[in-house]
Order: C-alpha cells, then structure tokens, then sequence
C-alpha cells in the first residue's frame, strides 16, 4: 500500500492532520492500535482553546462542536473560601473557550474523514516504522494478523506519550523533563455542574477543579498522590474531599450525581528537541507533553498539526523543503512558552509536599496579585484563551 503522509495514531493530532491534508489534497493512512470505540469513548481533555474552535469551524468539522459545546468567557480561581472570577472576554478583545470532550472532537473528525472516503484502521497490531532517513519511508503494521507495508513520502508521529515513534529516532532528540509531586483523581459524575464556569480551587488540604462536559455531565478533580490507589477512594469519599476543598463562603452548594468514570492521572513536564527526525515528524503528546492544569494539551496537538500540514502542503506544491525543516522550531516556540503557562498553573495551584511556609505565602500572594492586578490577570486570560498562531 502507498500513500503520501502515513500517520501513525488517530487522536486529536494525527486526524486533524489526516483531514487538514485532505483539504489541499494530499492523500493519507491512519493508522491506531486501539478500536475506534475505545477512542471515542475514552475521557480525556475537554477544554478547546479559540484557535481550535476557529480551526474546526473553518473546515467544516464544527457542526455539532457550535451546536453542543459550551461557551464560556471566564474561569473562576477560588481561594479563602472566595471566588475571583478571571473575564477572558473583557481582558482578551472578546476571545472566550469551549468546553467540549475530546471524545466529541474525534467522533466528529473520524466521520468526517471516513464520509471523504479517508482510510483509518482501527485496532492495527505491531506497527514500526522504517527508512525515515530516507525517500521512502515504511510503516510495517499487521492487520487481522496480517503483515502489511505502507510506503509513503513522510511519516507523522501523533501516536501519544506511549507510541512507538519517539523512541525511534530517541538517538537524535533531547528530552527535558519535570515530575511533580501529585497527580489528579479525577471522576465523571452524573450532576448538573455546580457553576456555569471552571472553577479552580487552592486549598490547604490541595487543588481541587470543577469542570464538565455537558448541562448534565460535571468532570471534577482533586489534587493526590502521584501513585494514589484508587481502590482506596470510594464516591463518598471522593465528594467528601471535594465539599471541603471547593468550600465558600459566598453560599455556594457542590451538587453531588452518581459518579461513572474515575481515575488517577499522574502529571509531568515534557519536550522532545527537536520534534523532527528527516522525514519523520512527531506531533502532539508523542512530543510533549503538558501538566492538565492549563488545559492545554489537546490545544498543543492541533497547533503542531497545524504547522505541520502547511509545511506539508507546501512541500507538495513547490518542492520546498524550507518549511518542512522549520517545522520543529515553529513548533517549540509555542510549545516552551505552553510548558512555561501550564507549570505556572500547576505552581500556583497546588499544593507542594516540600513546600515552606515561605513558599505557601508566596503561593497566596501570587494569586492575590493574579485576582486584582489588571496586568497580571490579562496574562493569565491571553494564554487560558491561547496564544496566538505562528
Ligand atoms: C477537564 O474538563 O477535563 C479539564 C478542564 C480544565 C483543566 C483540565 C481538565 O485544566
């Protein structure tokens, strides 16, 4: 089988891709190694920046993303029992966010390149890739246990933190990397979501969010160990911790549902440099990967895709490869600036194991000034909402 990009992972990354190619019509192959159902189904990210919203829209994948998703033009950070609420629309020029699972955003996308006649296959088994230092490059893969080839001019790397591609070219990359000492336990739960808005709450027992997918569904998370058992947290439990954490004194009432997803998350910083090998490219987590705080990591892929399908593109068009050897400085400009915003967040946030008196009055004054400094506020809203694009 031939094809001109072969993409390896249909999440966010590698289909916004597959379908921005699409568009200035150069052909590819995606290829995931789990069942579309899994990925469709699995709950991840839910927060689109401006730009993404814009992005989808504009090629004709919004539909159901205008109709469904959430719009929302502020975040509230709460502390001291108070909520402060930050005005995106007021301190960006009327920029605001969506909030809509990245489950939707797939089933959107892989209906839309399935009905354009895209090739996607689901549940593909040992795949590897080959020859990327040179013009043809091979992804070997197995399908319904059969060996098969796919030969193709570059190969896009979207296959996660986990995948295959990364390593394979980890001779030529440097990695810099952060742990953190926490990670989130998060629980999906049948309940109308407590605020029309995110809140974000600092509080001495640890971070605590609220969030949501739907008028039906809210998604709420507290800040815990980084191998925390989740055996050891049953519902109450949970709602408990998140009763005191989210606590106000402004006659605020958390609204408790059946919960039906939870899970623990670890979290981490982490760059790959460069993001690009010869002629293959990674893209997404399989490059980086963020902390959740700033919810930015969805929001990261599309942009490297971005970037990337244009450089792509243009390759096509005029045989230059200018941009194509750009792609990773473009690309690492957004991506640091990303990394310094979401440890920002997490800093500010949570609370540290090791932290000093010192350093927790420090982490109040920082979100007494983040609440009632224009200047600072402003900050906090231009990156929330998204940086501008390359
Ligand atoms: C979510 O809704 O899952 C979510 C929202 C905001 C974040 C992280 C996760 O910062």
């Amino acid at each position: 089988m031939r094809t001109q990009v072969g993409i390896i992972g249909a999440g966010p990354a590698g289909l916004v891709l597959s379908h921005l190619l699409h568009l200035q019509g150069v052909e590819s192959v995606v290829l995931e190694n789990r069942s579309r159902q899994y990925c469709e189904e699995r709950v991840r990210a839910g927060v689109l920046e401006q730009g993404t919203v814009d992005l989808l829209c504009e090629t004709g994948v919004g539909e159901r993303l205008k109709k469904e998703g959430l719009v929302h033009g502020g975040i509230e950070l709460r502390f001291g029992g108070k909520g402060h609420r930050i005005d995106f629309r007021e301190l960006t020029g009327g920029k605001t966010i969506t909030i809509y699972g990245q489950s939707e955003v797939l089933k959107d996308l892989t209906n839309a390149r399935l009905a354009a006649g895209g090739q996607i296959y689901f549940e593909v088994d040992d795949v590897s890739v080959h020859n990327f230092d040179g013009n043809e490059p091979k992804v070997l893969f197995t399908r319904n246990a059969n060996p098969e080839e796919l030969t193709c001019d570059f190969i896009a790397g979207c296959d996660g933190f986990h995948g295959i591609c990364r390593p394979a070219v980890a001779k030529a990359l440097t990695i810099y990397e952060r742990e953190y000492p926490f990670g989130w336990l998060g629980i999906l739960a049948e309940a109308p979501p407590s605020s029309e808005e995110l809140i974000y709450a600092y509080h001495e027992r640890g971070f605590a969010l609220l969030s949501m997918r739907s008028p039906q569904l809210s998604r709420l998370y507290i800040q815990c160990a980084p191998d925390e058992d989740i055996q050891q947290w049953p519902d109450e439990k949970i709602w408990r911790e998140l009763h005191k954490r989210l606590e106000s004194t402004e006659g605020w009432k958390l609204i408790e549902g059946p919960v039906i997803q939870k899970g623990v998350s670890g979290m981490r910083s982490f760059v790959t440099e460069p993001m690009q090998y010869k002629n293959l490219f990674l893209a997404g987590d399989a490059a980086h990967i963020v902390p959740p705080t700033g919810a930015k990591g969805l929001n990261l892929a599309v942009a490297d895709v971005r970037v990337l399908a244009q450089a792509i593109t243009e390759f096509y068009k005029s045989g230059s490869r200018d941009q194509l050897n750009r792609y990773s400085e473009i690309c690492l400009r957004r991506v640091w600036k990303v990394q310094r915003f979401s440890w920002w967040m997490t800093s500010m946030l949570h609370l540290f194991p090791d932290a000093s008196a010192f350093d927790q009055k420090r982490q109040r004054a920082e979100l007494d000034y983040v609440t009632s400094s224009r200047a600072a506020a402003e900050s906090l809203a231009e990156n929330y909402v998204g940086l501008p694009m390359a």
